[in-house]
């Protein structure tokens, strides 16, 4: 089966085509998708990104990257009420789910952008959210960079996304799950058995946790935490800009 799977595109054009041709045909079918290949769990682990913002953040200004369907938005809407949430998405198709979700909500804006080149100025968030983004970030320090330099100073960086498990064997486990439960929904939900198998593509080129937290500390953030779950699948990174 594996020798079916694509190379992760490594150059920033070819790897942003792929993503909108991925979630072009995915979009309709993206919440059930997360929720059944996570066993109901992935609400849970979105609910631990918004644990992580500080108190002071209820009537702050956050941006939620890569944010796909407004899941985050959302859940960041029944954690702080007043909050301005600005959700970035480079899928049309993705974009018009979370305009939907969200209508009624003069609160939460969701703008069209990459996630390479943030349209936005310094120093004007109170958090930057991501949550299953980081995999489409083809150079993560300078991102993670811009990033910083979007925060307010002691504003806070929370990233969710899958994690790479340090031993092999339970690796190797993990992605043949991916694989496999990809394949069933993938010719369940679309009769194609690839649909998902970019979660494994980006996988095996992604550079796991510890290079996640290694870049926030070389571009300044502090308190760097890693929350890993299941042996670390699943993994939420924090950072705080210092004041
Ligand atoms: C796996 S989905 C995550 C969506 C949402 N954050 C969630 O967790 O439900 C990844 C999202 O990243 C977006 N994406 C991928 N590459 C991007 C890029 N270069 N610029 C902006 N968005 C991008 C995709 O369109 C997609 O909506």
């Amino acid at each position: 089966m594996s020798a079916h799977l694509r190379e992760w595109p490594l150059d920033r054009e070819g790897r942003a085509r792929y993503a909108d041709s991925i979630f072009a045909a995915i979009a309709a079918r993206y919440d059930l998708l997360t929720t059944l290949l996570s066993f109901g769990q992935d609400r849970r682990w979105k609910a631990s990104v918004v644990a992580w913002l500080p108190n002071d953040t209820p009537r702050g200004h956050v941006l939620d990257l890569a944010t796909g369907t407004a899941a985050i938005p959302l859940l960041l809407r029944r954690a702080l009420p007043s909050a301005r949430i600005v959700g970035l998405d480079r899928s049309r198709a993705m974009i018009e789910e979370a305009r939907r979700k969200c209508a009624g909500d003069p609160g939460i804006e969701i703008v069209h952008g990459d996630l390479n080149a943030v349209p936005f100025a310094a120093r004007r968030f109170d958090a930057v959210t991501m949550a299953y983004g980081l995999r489409y970030l083809t150079d993560i320090r300078r991102s993670i960079a811009e990033i910083f330099r979007l925060l307010r100073p002691g504003g806070v960086i929370v990233c969710l996304d899958f994690g790479l498990p340090k031993r092999r064997w339970y690796r190797r486990l993990a992605l043949g799950y991916l694989l496999a439960m990809g394949t069933v929904w993938g010719l369940l939900l679309h009769r194609r058995a690839d649909t998902y198998w970019h979660i494994v593509e980006s996988l095996r080129a992604y550079p796991g946790q510890d290079a996640v937290a290694a870049a926030m500390r070389e571009v300044g953030f502090t308190d760097v935490s890693l929350e890993e779950r299941l042996g670390g699948i699943s993994v939420t990174a924090y950072g705080r800009k210092p004041a």
